[in-house]
């Protein structure tokens, strides 16, 4: 059996924050299922949000606003104050961390507008700001040495508890396919999103579920999953994010008919509004045939701003739509629709990482988690952007320093060793033992088709119960598919199949918690329930494993100051 006092379980923000928190004295490994570097983390492009105020007087209190009202009323106050106020000294530690940010002509960290806040508030590195900060992490992560052993390329099965405790997890190896029990006296999941339920999503190939599915699947609940947040900006049928950014520097969105349609929906803000209602937005000039030649796409124009700018500011954005499509937006507009971006939802938190497992906030002993796997929640129904790599940064390092003071007084707990690998050589087992006719490329894509389609930026139970339907119908035949591999060393589609099982169950939750909550709020649109509704649901999802399906349940939001009001812009 592998033993370390902490494992943390993913290698993005979240994760590599935690580990800097707790590798001081304590024996620290990292588990992904990617190198580190590669976490979907390094795909965040525009931003990390701060009230510095560099170039226009702000405020932690203002950072707050923007932040409740951008998330529709459901973020947890308490929980926003804290991380709000925390920014500004996240920011200048990142900077003396190695983060290269870009500057203003007098040297201070320059800061963009983004949609939803009421100043330019995101700090950046160019249109690259995740990559940076994920690399000056990762470099103090390898400076710290034998104190944090990285395990690259191993995959988390399962969580090990024990009433309310925490003692470990069940992982292996992708390279060798070896099973191994890790026994930590703390466990940190900040294992990212579940975007790759959608067919048009900006995440990264990694972000299946695993982590939040681990979770549920040992009775933890999940918060708020329905809220799933639609980039207005994914290039037109891949998804590939083009930044806010873009935006934020003067780019238009324009319909087919050559208009700035954004006037209609939000004229003070025109193209930074915040996402969920760009994305409405564009969805309904799409869907009313406005889009360009009267197809499902709208342009991203951002000629105007002349080739220097774009070289400075957006160079990612230029490269990827060479690349993928061979456009220079120099000279052409960009193909773009809503992409699936972020999951406001997940492993319900209290504000120092600690998981908590019901309605009364009770800690789970030993386990923590913070990133996008988890909900907070400071982003409510929708998150601002830049308000993403802000949150891992600030509560990688609150779960850090949570798990760090409590595996000081923690022991190990025993483990049935035997009793756990078994439990997982039988998944795989079962998994190779199929012997059936059914692709699991046709069910990833039936899945990721519907989720897009059905359970996607605007919603009704009419979709939401076809969508449910068809995710059931696609379990059961997720158990009758064809395996081609059954080898043991590097056997992707092994794990290719064990994500598209944790996928599968986490669309199920999505839609069924999007068809219990009637009402619209945030990322959660319903055509049949158009309005915000807080008599009825001012309130947080869980969603619990249930005997006969999924039990859902609600809890409090915890509200402050900040009383809810009508969101326009
Ligand atoms: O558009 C963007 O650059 C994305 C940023 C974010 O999601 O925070």
């Amino acid at each position: 059996m592998i033993k370390h006092d902490v494992v943390i379980v993913g290698s993005g923000l979240a994760g590599m924050r935690a580990a800097l928190e707790t590798c001081k004295g304590l024996d620290v490994a990292i588990l992904t299922k990617v190198y580190p570097t590669r976490s979907h983390s390094g795909a965040a492009q525009g931003g990390i949000a701060a009230s510095l105020g560099s170039t226009e007087s702000d405020s932690w209190e203002e950072h707050m606003y923007d932040t409740v009202k951008g998330g529709d009323f459901l973020s947890d106050q308490d929980a926003v104050e804290e991380y709000v106020k925390a920014a500004p000294k996240v920011i200048y530690e990142l900077e003396h961390l190695g983060c290269i940010f870009s500057r203003t002509p007098d040297g201070k960290i320059a800061q963009r507008h983004f949609g939803g806040h009421s100043k330019p508030r995101a700090c950046f590195a160019a249109d690259r700001t995740g990559h940076a900060i994920l690399h000056a992490l990762h470099e103090q992560i390898l400076k710290e040495g034998k104190s944090v052993k990285i395990y690259s390329e191993w995959f988390m099965h399962s969580l090990i508890t024990e009433g309310n405790k925490c003692k470990g997890v069940v992982v292996s190896d992708i390279q060798t396919g070896a099973v191994e029990v890790i026994q930590a006296k703390s466990v940190i999941f900040c294992t990212g999103g579940y975007g790759r339920v959608c067919k048009i999503t900006s995440n990264a190939f990694a972000s299946t579920a695993d982590g939040v599915m681990a979770a549920f699947n040992a009775g933890i609940p999940l918060e708020d999953a329905e809220f799933v947040q639609f980039h207005p900006s994914g290039l037109y049928r891949q998804g590939i994010l083009f930044s806010e950014a873009a935006r934020s520097e003067g780019g238009y969105l324009v319909n087919g008919k050559g208009e700035r349609f954004m006037e209609k929906y939000a004229p003070s803000r025109m193209e930074l509004a915040p996402r969920d209602i760009v994305s409405r937005a564009e969805q309904s000039e799409i869907d009313e045939g406005r889009g360009i030649d009267g197809k499902d796409y709208i342009y991203l124009d951002l000629r105007h701003l002349g080739e220097k700018k774009i070289n400075e500011r957006l160079p990612q954005i230029r490269q990827l739509g060479l690349d993928f499509i061979g456009v220079d937006c120099v000279t052409d507009p960009l193909p773009i629709q809503p992409t699936a971006h972020y999951s406001m939802g997940g492993i319900p938190t209290n504000k120092f990482g600690q998981v908590i497992i019901d309605d009364q906030g009770t800690p789970m002993e030993g386990f923590f988690a913070a990133g996008e796997c988890a909900c907070v929640s400071v982003h409510g129904a929708n998150r601002l952007g830049t308000n993403s790599l802000l949150e891992a940064v600030v509560f990688g390092q609150r779960a850090g320093k949570a798990a760090f003071e409590y595996t000081q007084k923690a022991s190990f707990e025993n483990i049935n060793e035997g009793q756990e690998k078994a439990r997982i050589l039988e998944t795989f087992e079962d998994i190779f033992q199929r012997d059936g006719t059914e692709s699991y490329n046709v069910i990833r894509n039936e899945m990721k088709e519907v989720m897009t389609s059905h359970c996607g930026v605007y919603r009704s139970a009419k979709k939401l119960e076809h969508c449910i339907e068809t995710l059931k119908k696609l379990q059961v035949r997720y158990k009758k598919g064809k395996v081609t591999d059954r080898g043991k060393l590097f056997n992707t589609e092994l794990y290719e199949i064990i994500e598209l099982g944790n996928m599968l169950k986490m669309a199920e939750i999505i839609a069924t918690c999007a068809l219990s909550r009637e009402e619209s709020r945030g990322g959660h649109h319903r055509t049949d329930f158009p309005k915000r509704d807080d008599d009825k649901f001012l309130k947080h999802t869980l969603v619990y494993p249930g005997k006969d399906g999924l039990d859902i349940k609600y809890k409090p939001v915890t509200l402050g100051k900040h009383k809810p009001v009508e969101r326009t812009y």
